[in-house]
């Protein structure tokens, strides 16, 4: 798939079939993350991937919508506030830069293998670091529900114009 189907291929899935998906494909999806470029090279992130039921129940409950339970297993991508690059002049924590750069990179392979993904990112933190038992310089940044698509179709994209968004020399 190059690169311009990729992106309009892929949208925030909320409806998965129930297998989950083999150790092999995961770690595919997962080598994406991991190839990602981060500042200063820091790599400042774990991927948690929960794929047993106790630990699923403890993902959902810390983001409760019915959607979300159907996905077979949730990759739990976190900053490691304590590797992360701090930008000189400012102290910038570019933590949550490199989290999101990752993120993307696995939706993308995932979609461009067939399967799904979802960010959340309005879930309950400290529950989410309680089930997972994160020291406190690890932060849940986001939950990437991973799996099947249960439908087929792509709904069309709804994006502000490029003339919304695009200015030049100056705002
Ligand atoms: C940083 C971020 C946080 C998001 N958090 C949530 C979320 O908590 N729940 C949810 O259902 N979707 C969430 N989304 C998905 C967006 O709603 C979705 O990407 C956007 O509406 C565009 O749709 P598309 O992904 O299908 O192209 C999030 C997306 C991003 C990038």
């Amino acid at each position: 798939m190059d690169f311009k189907t990729l992106m309009q291929t892929r949208y925030s899935v909320r409806n998965y079939q129930p297998e989950p998906l083999s150790e092999e494909l995961l770690m595919e999806v997962l080598e994406a993350g991991r190839m990602a470029p981060t500042a200063v090279n820091k790599q400042p992130f774990v991927f948690v991937v929960v794929n047993t039921e106790n630990k699923l129940k403890k993902i959902s409950a810390a983001y409760p919508r019915d959607w979300f339970k159907t996905a077979p297993q949730v990759i739990v991508i976190c900053g490691d506030h304590r590797a992360a690059w701090k930008r000189g002049n400012d102290g910038k924590d570019h933590t949550d830069i490199d989290v999101a750069i990752a993120t993307d990179h696995i939706t993308l392979r995932a979609t461009e293998l067939g399967m799904g993904t979802c960010w959340v990112c309005n879930f309950d933190a400290e529950q989410v670091s309680k089930a997972l038992s994160l020291p406190d310089h690890i932060e849940p940044v986001v939950l990437l529900p991973i799996g099947r698509p249960k439908e087929a179709e792509i709904p069309s994209k709804k994006r502000k114009s490029l003339s919304d968004l695009v200015r030049f020399n100056e705002y």
